[in-house]
């Protein structure tokens, strides 16, 4: 990007714009003023487009003395734009200079047939699909800079892109292009710049690029392209950047590239099928600065670079590149002269040797070294420790010994440190602790031995930690809680001894614990059911005791075997399934699903189990539910306002064509008979499509309301790519005209037959549909808790699952609505946002004791008294009961979000919870 702004800074002096104010063009302002009118501006750049101000002076628009009051450019990169890209703008026929990059347009690519006059196109960075029509383009013939990079476009890049002769510079890269290299770019013969990386771009690279003597730049990594890079592209003298990582090309390099590339500055080949001998003429090409050629099969040695004098980057991983021992280091003595050299990757090769003391002198900006997974042996030396801008340091898998204390603990700016796989000895030293950068730390399989210092606790960045497979003695120091962002915890065999800290689930982000093979004692901390992150947790192979908590069913791994672990084995969640869980060589246990094969037990009390339930499932269900009625009631002023439901809606090819006559004969002309809603931005109708005798809900937009557009976009946009078996499923959109011309915007979904859940809680309707025995029966306790669950899935599924989170920001019981086995779908996402939009919410002033008896139906009042009755637990069960439940409800409208719930784990508490509560109810039938 920065080559072509160059590109467009230098060839064209666009600072000195002016505006003739007497001449005015009526077509240039009107085709300015349709562009604002079909774009989304949601930041106003556009806001000063009003007649007050000469179009001239317009952000965004260059107009030339030249061609007095006529417009030439139009420069709105990064405004936030978004919707089609209009060809009024084709209008303007003088345009030169066209930057909508950074924006949000979308749809196809515009045809480019009229916009004679265009210098410069560059729309990268935005959401625009389809393939690049090769007429649209021939028209072009003053196009010198073309960028249309990091959008999604498809299909084959024109052969017709040949005959743009002015062309300067392409930029086709990160986008969906298949096909072929056209070998007619060689047409352009004025070209500098070609640029295809991230595409889907197979065959060979044609040799007729070698006659665009000028090239600068050619780019096409992390393509498919195959075969060798042919001979004439090694004899663009010019050349400076090729960039060609990631593909299939099989070849040696040629033994002169560095002579015949002499101004190579970036050499970027890794990742492919490349051979032989690594051209020690590329030491020649004293501009280069950037060398990858990892990922390959390159042999032999390293040749010396040390005249590379503006070296930052040397890539050289996994080859088959030798450094025999004693021999051959020379290389490393020619790189002390590259006092840019920023990183070097050595790593899986067939280096032998001890690491020379040199490397002590590479230069103070040094920041990444690798040398995993070779054969290097001796000492680490200490001059390392003089190196003190590393940031990343793998030493891995070698045969390296002897003590790190004297080096590594100098390195202060370190993020990664791995050792693993070595001889190292001594102890974890407590100068570790200025080691305050780390993320990644792993010492695992070496011969590490004593406590883990507990300064370890003190790196607060740490994410992984693996110490395994060591001599490692004592106890785990409690002070490990601090490390609030690891995820990944790795202690196993060592010969740790005492109990796990309780305080470790304070580690919130832990998603793998692993400490079996261990000489661990104590219980099992329940406290690890609080990790919400945690999936894999291990712990076989100690002297654990106890029983097995519970808490940890929601776990994705589970090994708790050999220990002395006692009673019943709990059978929901990971224990439910024989494969992911092992609890053998554990004589003390018993129960579980039948899969386990573990002994049955003797029969447990059942009281015990009553209070159990009471105290684990009644109240939390409750809770929930009341969290449900709350925010209906907070919501009650709003509800004349927003009663519509809808639900998501992408607007694609693989949906059904449903045309306005359809669904005028769907509706019976929408007739009021078929009328079940009304809301702020439309009308919700009863239909039947006649074309596949569906039942269906029509959304029709009142389009004069403003942001009913909008809103129509937003459902679309929103529900463009969730699917969701509790989101009330789209079956189509529809944008089109009426009878009249006026334009129609439609959604249709499905019908779903019982209505929405404020009809339920309120009993709305009863008087008009009288007989319909929808509106007559109470909710059970098991439906509402189905429909909470539902509606926890569906929320869960669009904060944490969906492509991008989505924000329903109106979520309210007349949006839930029920089919006809009463599962609940959400609807309505005309105000949902990627990135929360929502006005303001009624917040804090809201709940006080004093509104118990109005905020819980009453029909929930009466089996909230039948369970709370049968209880042993509380003396007014009642009231204890309506007090849990705000509590509950409280506790998850916190205005801080971190002291909140979130929807995953709410998500699966309730799930627990109904699984419990049905599994509970169960047995209460049959002992009734
Ligand atoms: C404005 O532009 C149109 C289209 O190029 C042209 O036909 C017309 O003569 C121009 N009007 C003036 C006043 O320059
Ligand atoms: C652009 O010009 C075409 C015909 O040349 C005309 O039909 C169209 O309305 C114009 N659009 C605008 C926005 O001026
Ligand atoms: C472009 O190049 C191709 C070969 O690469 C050639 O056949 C063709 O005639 C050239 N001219 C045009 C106008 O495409
Ligand atoms: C490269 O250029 C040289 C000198 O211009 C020429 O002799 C040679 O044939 C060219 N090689 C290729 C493969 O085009
Ligand atoms: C190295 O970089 C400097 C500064 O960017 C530049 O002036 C110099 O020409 C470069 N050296 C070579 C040999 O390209
Ligand atoms: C650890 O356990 C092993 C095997 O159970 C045992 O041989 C060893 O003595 C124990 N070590 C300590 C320090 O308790």
């Amino acid at each position: 990007m920065l080559v072509l702004l160059a590109f467009l800074l230098l060839s064209y002096g666009a600072g000195d714009v002016q505006c003739a104010t007497v001449h005015a063009n009526i077509t240039d302002i009107l085709s300015l003023l349709h562009f604002k009118k079909v774009t989304n501006d949601p930041t106003q750049a556009l806001k000063s487009w009003n007649r007050s101000t000469h179009y001239c002076n317009w952000n965004g628009v260059m107009c030339d003395p030249s061609y007095p009051g006529r417009v030439v450019g139009l420069l709105l990169g990064g405004q936030r734009l978004s919707g089609q890209i209009t060809l009024s703008l084709g209008n303007i026929t003088f345009l030169q200079y066209l930057n909508l990059s950074h924006n949000g347009f979308s749809g196809q690519l515009p045809s480019l047939n009229q916009f004679h006059e265009l210098v410069l196109l560059d729309l990268h960075s935005n959401s625009l699909r389809g393939m690049i029509i090769p007429d649209s383009l021939v028209n072009c013939s003053n196009l010198r800079v073309l960028d249309l990079s990091k959008n999604m476009l498809e299909g084959p890049i024109p052969a017709e892109i040949g005959s743009l002769y002015s062309l300067r510079a392409v930029d086709f890269s990160y986008n969906n292009l298949n096909g072929v290299i056209p070998p007619t770019f060689s047409n352009a013969t004025q070209l500098l710049l070609l640029s295809a990386q991230e595409n889907q771009l197979v065959g060979s690279i044609p040799g007729e690029l070698g006659k665009l003597s000028n090239m600068l730049t050619l780019g096409f990594g992390g393509n498919s392209l195959s075969g060798p890079i042919p001979p004439p592209i090694f004899n663009l003298t010019s050349l400076q950047v090729l960039d060609g990582y990631f593909n299939m090309l099989e070849m040696e390099l040629p033994l002169d590239i560095g002579d015949t590339l002499p101004k190579l500055q970036s050499l970027t080949l890794g990742g492919s099928m490349l051979k032989g001998p690594i051209p020690a003429s590329l030491g020649n090409a004293s501009g280069l600065q950037v060398i990858d050629l990892g990922h390959n099969s390159f042999v032999g040695e390293i040749p010396d670079f040390g005249k590379l004098l503006n070296l930052t980057q040397l890539i050289l991983e996994s080859n088959k590149l030798e450094i025999r021992n004693g021999q051959s280091w020379e290389s490393f003595y020619g790189l002390t002269n590259c006092r840019s050299l920023e990183m070097l990757l050595l790593g899986n090769n067939q280096l032998q040797g001890a690491i020379p003391d040199l490397i002590g002198n590479f230069s103070t900006e040094f920041a990444h070294l690798q040398l995993n997974g070779n054969d290097l042996s001796g000492i680490v030396p200490p001059s390392l420790g003089n190196l003190g801008g590393l940031i990343d340091l793998s030493l891995s898998n070698n045969s390296l010994f002897g003590s790190i204390e004297g080096w590594v603990t100098s390195l202060k700016n370190l993020q990664s440190l791995d050792l693993e796989g070595n001889s190292f000895v001594g102890s974890i030293p407590p100068s570790f602790g200025n080691l305050s950068k780390l993320t990644l730390l792993s010492l695992a399989k070496n011969e590490f031995e004593g406590p883990i210092h507990p300064i370890l606790g003190e790196l607060t960045r740490l994410s992984s930690m693996d110490l395994s497979y060591n001599n490692l003695q004592g106890e785990i120091p409690p002070e490990i809680s601090g490390l609030k962002e690891l995820r990944m915890l790795n202690l196993s065999s060592n010969k740790l001894t005492g109990e796990i800290p309780n305080d470790l689930s304070q580690c919130q982000s832990l998603a793998t614990i692993q400490m079996d093979h261990n000489n661990l004692t104590g219980h099992i901390p329940t406290s690890f059911g609080d990790l919400m992150s945690l999936t894999t947790l291990s712990l076989s192979h100690n002297d654990l005791s106890g029983t097995v908590p519970a808490s940890l069913q929601p776990l994705s791994k589970l090994d708790l075997s050999y220990n002395q672990l006692q009673g019943v084995i709990p059978t929901k969640g990971v224990f439910g399934n024989a494969s992911a869980v092992s609890l053998g060589g554990n004589s003390g246990l018993c129960g579980g699903v039948p899969e386990l094969h573990m002994p049955s037990c003797p029969a447990a009390s059942q009281r015990n189990k009553i209070r159990y339930y009471l105290i684990r499932v009644l109240i939390p269900i409750f809770g929930f539910m009341s969290l449900i009625l709350l925010v209906y009631f907070l919501l009650l002023e709003r509800k004349m306002s927003r009663r519509t439901y809808e639900s998501h809606a992408p607007l694609g090819e693989h949906f059904p064509k449903v045309s306005y006559n359809d669904l005028v004969e769907a509706t019976w002309n929408f007739s009021d008979a078929n009328l079940i809603g009304k809301g702020s931005y439309g009308t919700v109708y009863k239909g039947k499509l006649v074309q596949n005798k569906m039942e269906v809900a029509v959304k029709v937009f009142d389009l004069e309301m403003r942001g009913a557009e909008r809103s129509f976009m937003s459902e679309c946009e929103a529900l463009r790519s969730i699917q969701h078996r509790n989101l009330l499923s789209i079956i189509t959109a529809c944008s089109t005209v009426d009878s009249n011309g006026n334009p129609f915007r439609a959604l249709i979904y499905d019908f779903m037959p019982k209505g929405n859940l404020d009809m339920w809680l309120h009993h709305k309707g009863d008087e008009k549909n009288k007989g319909d025995d929808n509106a007559h029966k109470n909710l059970t306790l098991t439906q509402r808790i189905s429909i909470a669950v539902n509606i926890a899935d569906a929320l869960d599924y669009l904060h944490n699952d969906s492509e991008n989170p989505i924000i329903h920001c109106d979520v309210k019981p007349s949006n839930i609505l029920l089919d006809d086995d009463m599962v609940a779908h959400l609807g309505d996402f005309g105000i949902a946002r990627v990135f929360l939009d929502s006005r303001p919410r009624p917040a804090g002033s809201t709940s006080s004791i004093g509104q118990i008896p109005d905020v819980i139906d009453v029909h929930l009042k009466e089996e909230c008294k039948e369970f709370a009755e049968a209880s042993v637990v509380s003396e007014d069960p009642v009231h204890q009961c309506l007090v849990s439940l705000l509590q509950v409800a409280l506790s998850c409208t916190r205005p801080l979000p971190n002291e909140r719930a979130n929807m995953r784990e709410t998500a699966s508490k309730i799930q627990a919870i109904k699984a419990s509560y049905i599994e509970r109810k169960e047995k209460k039938n049959i002992s009734l």
